[in-house]
């Protein structure tokens, strides 16, 4: 299987010649041709079939390599960390993920030689993830902290860290919330899992969202992982009403990118039979894609 994360090679062919480029612009001589915020190479970019830009992700199975495992009932597939740090970080860049989970985003920043402030509400799982990274990252290159990404002082506790970093902002924001109320992942009064009634987890979400933003530096991406929901027999597009948050708290959208969600579940087919007959007598359509948006922090 080819590594995801490879970098591309040396080709002196001239095929790699960029489509914006003028014949004779002496690209083999200059330094990298990347964006601001990658370390994709645009002058080859031929080589680069490893990292995705179409807007319709149909990924067949969990990448189980390079320490990623399927751990949590709750996780996202470790394609959706490698393909946003390989195309919205350099090495060494910080990434803040501010619902950490089972720390997918951490593996991956291991993997890709990124830095990482992770936060998550629940300790156990703080523990837990400290135990899958390597020893000698943590505490320096990757950071572990136990927070609700709600609360104001999360700021300030993660200041200190970048700080700790030599950074004053982190460079990429991954923001994985529970879906409202579709999995509860702990009894704690702050998890977003357990608010009460849609408006408040929605206050709850731009809070964090608000954090996020303040946190980031300028020009850089945030990346929301988002499902919609049923309730009542009736739609409610999460989706959507998180991304109006986002840019609430002054976000500027980039992409919505749909993915499906084949390969991430647990007991796969199980309950298909019985989905299908709900589906077919209420009327719906049982859902097989979430969304991973990506956006951006204006200058
Ligand atoms: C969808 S999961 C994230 C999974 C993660 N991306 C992974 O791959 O393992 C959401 C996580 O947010 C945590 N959480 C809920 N409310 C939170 C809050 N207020 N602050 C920080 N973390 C919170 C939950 O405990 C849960 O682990």
């Amino acid at each position: 299987m080819t590594d995801p994360t490879r970098q591309a090679h040396t080709d002196t062919s001239g095929s790699q010649q960029r489509p914006d480029a003028e014949p004779g612009d002496g690209q083999a001589d200059a330094a990298p041709n990347t964006p601001a915020y990658s370390d994709i190479d645009l002058d080859r970019w031929r080589e680069y079939d490893h990292v995705w830009t179409d807007s319709l992700w149909l990924i067949e199975s969990r990448d189980a390599t390079g320490g990623h495992e399927l751990d949590y009932h709750g996780s996202f597939v470790p394609q959706i960390a490698t393909q946003s740090l390989l195309r919205y970080t350099k090495g060494d860049d910080i990434v803040l993920d501010l619902f950490l989970g089972s720390g997918t985003s951490a593996i991956e920043a291991q993997r890709q030689k990124r830095r990482l402030i992770g936060v998550e509400l629940r300790a156990d799982l703080v523990e837990y993830v400290r135990g899958k990274v390597r020893p000698e990252l943590l505490g320096d290159r990757i950071r572990l902290l136990h927070g609700d990404a709600t609360d104001e002082a999360i700021v300030g506790h993660v200041r200190r860290h970048l700080s700790g970093m030599d950074a004053d902002h982190a460079q990429l924001v991954v923001l994985h919330p529970p879906y409202h109320d579709i999995i509860t992942f702990s009894d704690h009064s702050a998890d977003l899992s357990r608010i009460d009634g849609l408006p408040h987890f929605l206050d709850g979400f731009e809070s964090a969202a608000r954090h996020a933003f303040q946190l980031l530096e300028p020009q850089r991406f945030a990346i929301l992982v988002i499902g919609d929901k049923y309730a009542r027999g009736e739609l409610i597009p999460l989706g959507f009403y998180c991304l109006d948050r986002m840019q609430r708290v002054g976000f500027r959208t980039k992409a919505i990118v749909v993915k499906n969600i084949e390969g991430n579940e647990r007991g796969k087919g199980r309950d298909s039979n019985l989905w299908r007959y709900r589906a077919l007598r209420g009327g719906f359509y049982i859902f097989k894609h979430e969304y991973v948006m990506v956006f951006r922090k204006p200058s």
